[in-house]
């Protein structure tokens, strides 16, 4: 075969089973490698190439993973940090796996959909201010959003220390409140949604990011749950 992945690691990694449960698989011939049994649980196997049946259904093998979280507040947009909990922390332990990362940051104490992979790339290109990808996200306001500052917020806004947000899409939540606003930005600067009101007379309370470029956020996720994404979904992103 000459492999390059354990089969029982293969098997964590795409969620079929944990380490353990892998050697009992195993043992109890429930897992074939190619038409065949396994003979153990350790056996290296190449994951592009070997086809893995477990109770007769192939495994299919995606190499990176990419899971939507409803981010909860207090909780920071990092894999590991000294002394707060992370977004990493809280997966399911059936969703963990090494490398995994928040593709981007949301503040913590802002909440919503939240993308974690172990996919560089992808999380480059979405990041990327020329792939232009608009994350929506839904501020309620201490006051309600002037006109004028409706308008210095969607002809982008330079504040006093020279930083400059590119045009904003504003809609409202609600036609008659002015303070719950949605908002659509493709950048994705420190406190970008905060500041921009801020310009404008006026602070955030509460933030949440609704949607990253067509993939909205799915709903049935209390704050703090995560799922893996679909492939269709992972597509969304940039449609
Ligand atoms: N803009 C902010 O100010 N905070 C976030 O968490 C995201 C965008």
């Amino acid at each position: 075969m000459g492999g390059s992945m354990r089969l029982d690691k293969f098997l964590t990694s795409q969620n079929i089973c944990s380490r353990k449960e892998a050697s009992k698989l195993v043992r109890e011939k429930r897992v074939k490698i190619n038409g065949k049994f396994a003979p153990k649980s350790d056996i290296k196997i190449d994951p592009e190439h070997d086809i893995i049946e477990v109770e007769g259904n192939i495994v299919a093998y995606s190499k990176f993973v990419y899971i939507m979280m409803n981010k909860p507040k207090g909780v920071l947009s990092a894999s590991n940090d000294k002394n707060a909990q992370t977004v990493v922390d809280i997966l399911p332990d059936s969703l963990k796996r090494r490398d995994l990362f928040p593709a981007g940051r949301l503040d913590k104490d802002t909440t919503g959909l939240l993308i974690i992979t172990d996919d560089g790339d992808f999380a480059h290109k979405m990041l990327s201010p020329k792939s232009g990808v608009y994350k929506a996200y839904r501020a309620l306001l201490d006051r309600p959003l002037s006109p004028e500052g409706q308008t210095s917020i969607e002809s982008g806004v330079t504040l006093k220390d020279g930083t400059h947000y590119k045009p904003a899409i504003i809609s409202f939540y609600n036609e008659n409140d002015r303070s719950d606003v949605v908002i659509r930005i493709t950048e994705g600067k420190f406190h970008e949604v905060k500041r921009m009101f801020l310009s404008a007379g006026c602070e955030v309370t509460a933030l949440k990011r609704l949607s990253i470029g067509s993939l909205t956020l799915d709903e049935n996720l209390s704050p703090g749950d995560a799922r893996s994404m679909t492939e269709a979904e992972k597509d969304l992103v940039f449609a």
